[in-house]
């Protein structure tokens, strides 16, 4: 069997045209923009690049972005100022803060201050606690974009066997909950899984959000299975190169011949989450606006 690539990029860009259309007539019926205020703090380059490419795809959306660049050494309580005001803001419909954060500071308390209704991450426990009693809420951009890929490549989940694989808060976590409301047999495997090839490989859908370069391949992978594939991994620069390869925590050359569809690294769930995360602030715009807005119109 050879593969179907999923086309997270493509799929990425119609998502973002559709923000952009709700975003116009957002604006007609609101009187202003729908807003996302991303705060950064220190000088961390990747974390520089999110951040820039998060602004230009608001603007790109019609949408209107806001960025809170602080340095290395600012403090706890002038973070909590920015996100204070940011909170009281009517013009800023969600707020990201960037991580991770600069060690003297607290992720959980800096995320635990903003509104829940302006978590367009996900990440504060309110929206953890909502999405894990089956209420309406943020949900994580990455593993909403996930879902947004296997239920357009799948349609219905119910009783599929799904392996989840890692169990942070904001990807392996979020992820399992929502497969699991969609009725597919979850399990969550992580680094101390017995026989971990074995559990996946009775997977008929795979989310791999570990961080370790290739690690699934071709054996650990039933046949037809759909693979999703989180991981980011910059492999060590090949002879004669400035920069080593990116890749997923699936051989996706090895895996393509076993499974029936598979994410590419890049260009699979990574367009995703900036999608998502789009989706999710004009979503918030529309509650905190009062203005009406299609349950699973986006
Ligand atoms: N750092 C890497 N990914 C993310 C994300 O999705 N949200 C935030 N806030 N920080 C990140």
């Amino acid at each position: 069997m050879t593969a179907e690539r999923i086309d997270g990029k493509a799929f990425a860009a119609g998502l973002r045209e559709r923000v952009g259309e709700f975003a116009v007539s957002f604006e007609q019926a609101a009187g202003r923009k729908a807003g996302l205020a991303v705060v950064l703090v220190g000088e961390d380059p990747a974390s520089q690049v999110y951040v820039r490419s998060k602004g230009k795809a608001c603007l790109a959306a019609n949408m209107a972005s806001f960025e809170h660049k602080l340095g290395d050494d600012t403090s706890r309580e002038e973070l909590l100022g920015v996100i204070d005001k940011l909170n009281a803001d009517d013009a800023v419909d969600g707020i990201l803060v960037q991580l991770p954060l600069p060690d003297h500071l607290d992720e959980q308390e800096v995320i635990a201050r903003i509104s829940p209704d302006k978590d367009v991450d996900g990440f504060h426990v309110i929206n953890a606690g909502r999405l894990s009693v089956g209420q309406s809420g943020f949900v994580p951009c990455t593993p909403l974009g996930c879902m947004m890929l296997l239920a357009d490549r799948l349609g219905d989940l119910s009783g599929l066997e799904a392996v989840v694989i890692g169990r942070s808060n904001i990807v392996g976590k979020p992820m399992a909950q929502l497969l699991l409301d969609a009725n597919a047999t979850v399990t969550i495997a992580h680094s101390r899984t017995k026989d971990l090839k074995s559990v996946v490989k009775r997977a008929d859908i795979v989310v791999a959000a570990v961080g370790r370069p290739e690690m699934v391949g071709k054996d650990w992978l039933k046949d037809g299975a759909t693979v999703i594939d989180v991981g980011i991994n910059r492999l060590p620069p090949e002879e004669g190169k400035e920069k080593g390869k990116l890749v997923g925590d699936v051989d996706y050359g090895e895996a393509s011949e076993v499974a029936a569809a598979i994410t590419p690294v890049p260009g699979g769930v990574g367009p995703m989450t900036i999608a998502v995360l789009l989706r999710n602030t004009m979503v918030a715009a529309h509650r905190n606006a009062g203005v009406a807005l299609e349950e699973g119109a986006l």
